[in-house]
This record gives C-alpha cells, structure tokens and sequence, in this order.
C-alpha cells in the first residue's frame, strides 16, 4: 500500500494554498490555479533549473519554482513587479541570444518562448541582438534540428529517448557555448509519435518535424486560441 501524502498549507501572494509534502512550488500552485511561467520544465521529467523564468522568492531569497520543494507555511512571492520584470527580462534575453523570426516559424502559435513575451507584453528588448552564426541541421530524414532558435532548455536531452533509453539529443560544452546535439541516426528510428512528442518537447521552434510541417494552420494554434498559462489560472476559476 502506497504512503498517505502529507498535506501541507502554504501561501502565493497571500493567497492560500494546500499542497502535499514533496511537491515543488511549480507544481503546488499550479494545482491551487496559480499559474508561475516556467520554460525548461517538462511534467513527468527531472527538472533542470536552466531557464530561471519560474523564479521565485521566499523570505526574500529567490530560488527556482520547479526544483524547490514546497513546505508548510511558506510564503511565496510570484506576481511581483520586480520578479515579473527579470522574468521578462530573461524572455528578451533568450530572443537576442538567438535568431528568433516568428513570422517565418513553424512553431509560431504553438512556441512557449512566443506565448511569454505575449504574455509578458514584450516589445522591443532591452538588450542589444547579437545575431550568432548558428546552423541548421536539415539532412536527417525525420528531424530538422534548427540552433538559431535554441533556448539550450535541455527538454529534448532529458525527454527524447528510443524504445531501449538511448538520448536522441545530448549537450556539447557549457554555459553559452553549449549546443544541442542530435543522432540522426537513432532520430531517423523514432516510431512517428515520438518523433512528433520530439517537436512537442521542444517550447521554441528548435526541432522540427519534417515533411509535415504547417499542419494546423496559423491563427489556428494552442496559443493562438489561449494565452500561456490561462489553462492553470482557470482551472481553479
Ligand atoms: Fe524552472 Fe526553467 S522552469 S528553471
């Protein structure tokens, strides 16, 4: 017989929250219809703590939401002007890192990194672009692997694996030299589905499906009809 969870009560913004004993604070607000951004999250995997967008703060010191455990009586602070503009800052740091050309995307409407600077109202960044040479990996049979849209989140090297666990993805080198890799040739063998959920793990535009490319049509698409994080905030409504 499995262990009865702990309950545990908790606070976001002052709002009341009950969670249980072991969850993260991502993961206790969004079952209590609070909604805190996230981009290297991915339900179901270890996360990473690569993005910073679900930062957080709890007596005064701030921490990533999607690996800190919740505890009782814990006070978090989400939607706060302060922690709402680093966040947003990051977004605009991700789109100058790379070369993001929505309009041209395939993942456009469906991208996470897009639906967050809708979200977060951005405009014009507040960094200067650096426009980096990257390439693109288009001679795989099943995937396109695109570096000039890569958030290096690492979902696709955590979550993209064959039927016998072998990584489809890795990571070369650190920091803002790191780059996705791919093998083409475990790619090419992915069942359709998996190569489809590869697309899907991907919040940007990185890794691509080939050959099916647009198939929902623009205007059309899960943001496109939804703002990011509207599905958590109703939940509770
Ligand atoms: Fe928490 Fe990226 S979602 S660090």
């Amino acid at each position: 017989m499995s262990k009865p969870k702990t309950p545990i009560h908790f606070t976001v913004d002052g709002k009341k929250c009950q969670a249980f004993l072991g969850q993260t604070i991502l993961q206790a607000a969004k079952d209590n219809g609070v909604y805190i951004p996230a981009l290297c999250r991915w339900e179901g995997f270890e996360p990473a703590g690569a993005c910073r967008v679900c930062t957080v703060r709890v007596a005064g010191r701030t921490m990533a939401a999607c690996t800190q455990p919740v505890t009782e009586g814990m006070a978090v602070e989400n939607n706060v002007p302060d922690l709402q503009d680093m966040r947003k800052s990051l977004i605009e740091m991700l789109f100058v890192e790379g070369n993001h050309m929505c309009p041209t995307c395939e993942k456009s409407g469906n991208c996470e990194l897009q639906a967050l600077a809708y979200r977060f109202q951005m405009l014009v960044p507040r960094f200067p672009f650096q426009f980096p040479a990257r390439k693109v990996e288009a001679a795989g049979k099943k995937i396109l692997l695109e570096h000039n849209r890569c958030i290096k989140c690492l979902r696709c090297v955590r979550g993209v694996r064959t039927r016998d666990n072998k990584a489809v993805f890795g990571a070369l080198r650190r920091s803002r030299d790191k780059e996705i890799t791919v093998d083409q040739a475990l790619a090419a063998a992915l069942p359709e589905k998996q190569a489809r959920q590869a697309m899907d793990r991907c919040p940007v535009g990185s890794i691509l499906r080939k050959e099916v490319g647009f198939v929902v049509p623009i205007g059309k698409r899960k943001y496109d009809k939804e703002p990011i994080g509207s599905d958590v905030e109703k939940a509770k409504d």
